[in-house]
């Protein structure tokens, strides 16, 4: 039997009039990885975030090696060898990846100075184990998600030497990273650290997991074995057994909505690690769902965004028509006008006013448009309002509710709940279901698929190959910023993954 690393004992957390944790046990033994699953607002974060220092319990205690630990701050926590990475990323922005990941323990000279070589060489060599296309002297403001992670997990790594906490770690990254990032992982445990791994990813489980706890309503729903059959853990996780994830596709599209043809998009600067779009051959019709597939930095994100108007400043060239008629993406108001509408897998730089509450946040994006003069009859604000919490089942059910206090798949659906209040008639998606639980994912697939038969087209990128290959009509994969190859739905992962990587299927 493993020694027990990391324990917690009978805990109980509030927030407000919010029970988040009620009499929760844990424990982490010596060289294990454990999974903790659990709907969204399960409690998962916050149980991690009292074992690493950044609140305190209401009642119950926390061991390391069976002694009683009190954590004042994340930093006590590090000190005693708990290394976390956070589901929303503690980076700084506006500091380059190695100052980054030296944050607080610089390297110096002998004579005290800062030795910025030496950092950047060191910072070079820890990225490079998971990804190769991370500068270290690049800001991390500049950084894609999926890169901002694999930093993050860089730097956890460091500290971690009794324990590590991961929470939804690979959420935006693709299958060659969390390959690689498994690596690391079963490295690490066989060295005798201790790791916790929070993920939405279920297949992900029986891949990495020695053992898997499953949280339900603030409390522990059971322990068990990795290899357990998936509808189980899917039955403990949400306490019902679920129907088919993904809903039926469409036999019917209509018109063309968004036709490129050879279209590159051309930015007015050189942007060092931006993947311009390139020779992008695509279509979206009427009541289709269009999938975006490539690896991590293959372009996906700068389409988008360079579709909306929010990517760097540049032009299209080649032929993009938006209904029949070119468009002229040149703003977001531009873009909004055309119709569309753009979800970012950015949900704390562009998505949300973290501390405006959830009403306020839903019925912002459509203020302006429906009253110019930015005022919206209460009776509409609260259409608006119940109308997202009906399609997105967002919890608590309560839009007085700051953004910032939901937890991290309840964000997701705000954003999500947000950008469709606009009647947008072209949807672009980036990562959408990312942090969002197996339960919600199959009632946010089922209401795609109903906007998509109401008429809308939906273009979306997402690093899950499956939920690409469940929820996509075709899916067009990218490479170094161009259209390579298109599939129709069902096709198999490893046929989307060569094309991916560029190899022969
Ligand atoms: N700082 C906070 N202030 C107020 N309420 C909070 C705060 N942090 C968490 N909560 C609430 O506590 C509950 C548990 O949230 P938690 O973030 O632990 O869930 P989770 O299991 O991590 O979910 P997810 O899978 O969506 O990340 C939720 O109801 C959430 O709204
Ligand atoms: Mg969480």
């Amino acid at each position: 039997m493993n020694q027990v690393v990391l324990s917690a004992k009978g805990i109980t957390k509030h927030f407000g009039g919010v029970q988040a944790l009620r009499g929760v046990d844990f424990d982490l033994k010596v060289g294990e990885i454990h999974a903790l699953l659990g709907e969204n607002g399960a409690g998962k974060s916050t149980l991690m975030n009292l074992m690493s220092g950044v609140h305190t319990p209401d009642q119950g205690e926390i061991f390391i090696d069976g002694k009683p630990a009190r954590f004042h701050s994340p930093r006590d926590a590090q000190a005693a060898g708990i290394a976390t990475i956070f589901q929303e990323l503690d980076l700084v922005s506006s500091l380059s990846v190695a100052a980054n990941l030296f944050l607080g323990r610089e390297l110096v000279h002998p004579h005290g100075m800062l030795d910025g070589k030496a950092m950047l060489r060191e910072a070079r060599k820890r990225l490079e184990a998971i990804d190769r296309s991370i500068d270290p002297s690049q800001l991390v403001g500049e950084l894609s998600i999926g890169q901002r992670q694999v930093v993050a997990i860089v730097k956890a790594l460091s500290y971690a030497s009794r324990a590590l906490i991961m929470d939804e770690p690979t959420a935006a990254l693709t299958v060659g990273e969390v390959d690689r990032l498994f690596d690391i992982m079963r490295g690490l445990a066989s060295s005798g650290v201790g790791i916790v791994y929070i993920s939405h990813r279920l297949e992900e489980v029986p891949q990495i997991a020695h053992r898997v706890t499953v949280m339900r309503d603030g409390k522990v729903a059971g322990v068990t074995e990795p290899n357990a059959p998936q509808a189980q853990l899917v039955q403990l996780l949400v306490g019902r057994p679920l129907n088919e994830l993904y809903p039926p596709r469409s036999d019917r599209v209509g018109d063309v909505l968004l036709r490129m043809r050879q279209a590159s998009f051309r930015p007015h600067r050189a942007s060092p690690g931006w993947q311009a779009p390139s020779k992008i051959d695509l279509d979206v019709h009427r009541g289709e769902i269009v999938g975006l597939a490539g690896v991590m930095g293959a372009g996906r994100t700068e389409l988008l965004s360079a579709l909306y108007g929010t990517g760097v400043p540049g032009r299209w060239q080649g032929e993009v028509t938006i209904g029949g008629k070119p468009a002229r993406l040149r703003s977001i108001a531009a873009a909004r006008r055309a119709g569309l509408a753009f979800v970012t897998d950015d949900r704390r730089g562009a998505g949300l006013m973290l501390r405006m509450s959830v009403g306020l946040n839903l019925v912002m994006s459509i203020i302006r448009r429906i009253s110019p003069n930015g005022l919206l009859s209460a009776r509409r604000q609260d259409d608006a309002i119940k109308s997202s919490f009906g399609n997105f089942d967002i919890r608590p059910k309560n839009p007085e509710i700051a953004v910032g206090a939901l937890s991290g798949g309840n964000q997701q659906k705000v954003v999500l709940a947000k950008e469709v209040l606009g009647n947008p008639s072209l949807l672009l998606l980036d990562e959408p279901t990312r942090g969002v639980d197996v339960g919600a994912k199959g009632e946010i697939y089922a209401r795609l698929r109903k906007f998509a038969s109401d008429g809308l087209g939906i273009l979306v990128a997402s690093s899950e190959m499956p939920e690409l290959i469940g929820l996509c009509d075709r899916i067009v994969v990218l490479r170094n910023g161009c259209s390579v190859a298109e599939f129709s739905g069902g096709v198999s992962e490893h046929d989307v993954l060569a094309a991916a990587n560029g190899r022969e299927g």
